[in-house]
């Protein structure tokens, strides 16, 4: 099996700012619950004139640009989302269209919910070793503000909408490993979107039980397989569903909290798009950077779990560092 590195990232931001105060004029809470229970301020959702796809485009032109390939070189592409409008054609093969990428390539969706981006890691290497190919592009991307129940107050405070990817490159040797799973079970639901309002329904206190023993497990096991000590490790970035649940394992893990990325006080819970947007971010605005050795941790719907140990190519550099755009 190859294994893989990340030589391009790109984001997309909905434009629409929501914060805690605007939800708190439409159900019962306060910027000071949602605060304090998740670490949310504010979330994006989809403005006029955007969606799922136009995000995941601009993402996904913005890894590209990063990782300075042409598009046709591109020899996969895998997209994490429970969000498309289309149970076919899936996203993944939309934005081959709107991208124009080569037709002689494997291009699917992956429905792993907020693991769901690093699934497509691994479904992205498994191609890349099995074709020969070189080059991925692997997106995550949600638009929960369409699925998201605005009278729920359990749910309806937690999600925003965004997207992320990277092109990955394919590789003989190196750092890279990686650890899957799913318990099954319905402790996530997500209906529709279809004539009936959608629902996300949630126990929150289970999935919260779940993550803080999921978290530390996919690390552990990370660095058992790999080797590596997490001494090494330049950065963790994990999904970012609630600030509590991350520092409740940095504690029980004995782990420096500086090396956490987090963004949910803006973003909220993007599902699958929210480890890719994170690692875009912390890539562009922080030390972490070409050569540093990351580990990437996802948990959601499912329930699935989902870790790599991944290095970040010595030739990476952010889109904006490469200027244009593809
Ligand atoms: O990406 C998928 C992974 N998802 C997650 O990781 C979510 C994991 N779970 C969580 O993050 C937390 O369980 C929540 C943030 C969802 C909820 O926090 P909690 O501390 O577990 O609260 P709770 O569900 O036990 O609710 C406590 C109280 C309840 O009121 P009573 O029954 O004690 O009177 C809820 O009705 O808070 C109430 N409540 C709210 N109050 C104000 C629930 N939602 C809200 C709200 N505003 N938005």
């Amino acid at each position: 099996m190859k294994k893989l590195e990340i030589l391009g990232t790109g984001r997309a931001l909905a434009g629409k700012r929501v914060t805690n105060d605007d939800l708190a004029r439409l159900v019962d809470t306060s910027d000071e619950w949602i605060s304090t229970r998740t670490g949310i301020k504010e979330r994006r959702f989809c403005d006029e004139g955007e969606d799922a796809y136009s995000l995941a485009e601009e993402a996904s032109r913005k890894a590209i640009t990063s990782a300075a390939i042409d598009s046709s070189e591109i020899d996969c592409v895998v997209c994490g989302t429970i969000s498309g409008y289309y149970v076919t054609p899936s996203m993944a093969c939309v934005i081959q269209k709107r991208l124009g990428l080569r037709e002689d390539i494997p291009v699917l969706d992956v429905n792993a919910a907020c693991s769901g981006f690093i699934y497509g890691l691994e479904v992205a290497r498994g191609l890349l070793s099995s074709t020969g190919g070189r080059y991925a592009l692997v997106i995550g991307c949600e638009e929960l503000s369409r699925l998201i129940d605005m009278t729920d107050r359990n749910t309806c405070v937690l999600f925003g909408d965004g997207a992320g990817a990277v092109v990955a490159e394919a590789a003989d040797e190196g750092l890279y490993e990686s650890v899957l799973g799913a318990r099954g079970g319905y402790e996530i639901t997500v209906t529709g979107p279809g004539p009936e309002v959608s629902r996300i329904g949630m126990d929150g206190k289970e999935v919260f039980k779940f993550a803080v023993d999921a978290i530390p497990k996919c690390i552990d096991a990370l660095k058992v397989k790999s080797g590596i000590e997490l001494a090494d490790v330049d950065a963790f970035v994990c999904h970012q569903a609630n600030a509590r649940i991350l520092d409740h394992c940095i504690r029980k893990m004995k782990l420096d909290p500086s090396l956490f990325y987090k963004n949910m006080d803006r973003y909220g819970n993007t599902s699958a798009a929210s480890v890719p947007m994170a690692l875009d971010e912390l890539l562009e605005t922080r030390g972490a950077g070409a050569g540093s050795t990351l580990m990437l941790v996802g948990f959601g719907g499912g329930l699935t779990w989902a870790g790599v140990l991944i290095k970040i190519s010595d030739r990476y550099k952010c889109a904006d560092q490469r200027g244009g755009s593809v």
